[in-house]
């Protein structure tokens, strides 16, 4: 699989409502004054200041040099690591995530590094792409890949669990599993779903060459009768897991 690489402007231009939409996960943290954060995925850092701005003392961690960039920018704390190969042992109060972690294949590595990253009772909090994610973008992008002999999983990088599957990764790692849930959250597209598609899946469009802006053409003809009302507004079919989990006390 092509690595996808991040253009921090794109992404705030494309995708700035992913942070926006973030907002009810740190309300699930709960962040107290003093507490020591480590933002897993942080991406361009637009949550990671808000913990700053609550008091929290943050640290931003994301596998992309140009989103750690931006988010040192504003300021931050930030470096770049694979989340799937944290570095941090007992470090952290909280380890809160947002958008981050369907971009992780290896769901076991990333909860074994957090649990190291924690202290005894320390918590995990986060919010990302569950089962049935984006069913219509996936559904289009693989039949686009199968078509031109591409491999599926250009199509289809994402690891999107159901709840069940999440909370044994989780148990499995040591955590108590406190509160999740699953629940659509459909999502306004304001600039329509090409520039959705060639921020979130970019190496597919890539392999497409100098078919690149046909193959736009025809996901966007695929997904126009699902996800585009009568006005000619793109809504993207949004699917979370939101948890809260935490560790023994000793
Ligand atoms: C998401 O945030 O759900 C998402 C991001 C990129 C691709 C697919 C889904």
């Amino acid at each position: 699989m092509t690595a996808q690489e991040w253009s921090a402007e794109r992404y705030v231009r494309d995708a700035g409502f992913v942070a926006e939409l973030g907002v009810g996960v740190v309300e699930w943290l709960a962040p107290r004054k003093g507490e020591r954060i480590l933002d897993l995925g942080c991406g361009d850092g637009a949550l990671t200041l808000d913990l700053v701005g609550q008091g929290c003392d943050v640290t931003g961690v994301d596998g992309s040099a140009d989103m750690i960039e931006a988010a040192k920018a504003r300021g931050l704390e930030a470096q770049v690591m694979d989340g799937q190969a944290l570095r941090f042992d007992g470090d952290f109060d909280a380890v809160f995530s947002n958008a981050a972690l369907h971009w992780m294949p290896k769901p076991e590595a990333v909860a074994a590094g957090v649990r190291k990253a924690l202290k005894p009772g320390g918590r995990f909090v986060g919010e990302f792409g569950g089962f049935g994610n984006c069913a219509a973008i996936v559904t289009a992008l693989v039949s686009l890949a199968r078509a031109r002999g591409l491999p599926q999983e250009l199509a289809m990088p994402w690891y999107f669990p159901t709840e069940t599957a999440y909370a044994k990764v989780l148990q499995a790692a040591g955590f108590e599993v406190k509160r999740m849930m699953l629940f659509a959250r459909p999502t306004p597209v304001p600039a329509g779903i090409k520039g959705w598609l060639e921020v979130f899946r970019a190496p597919l469009f890539d392999a497409y060459g100098e078919d690149r802006a046909d193959a736009l053409a025809e996901a966007e003809a695929l997904l126009s009768p699902s996800l585009r009302d009568e006005v000619g507004n793109w809504t993207a079919d949004y699917v979370r897991l939101r948890f809260e989990a935490m560790l023994p006390a000793k």
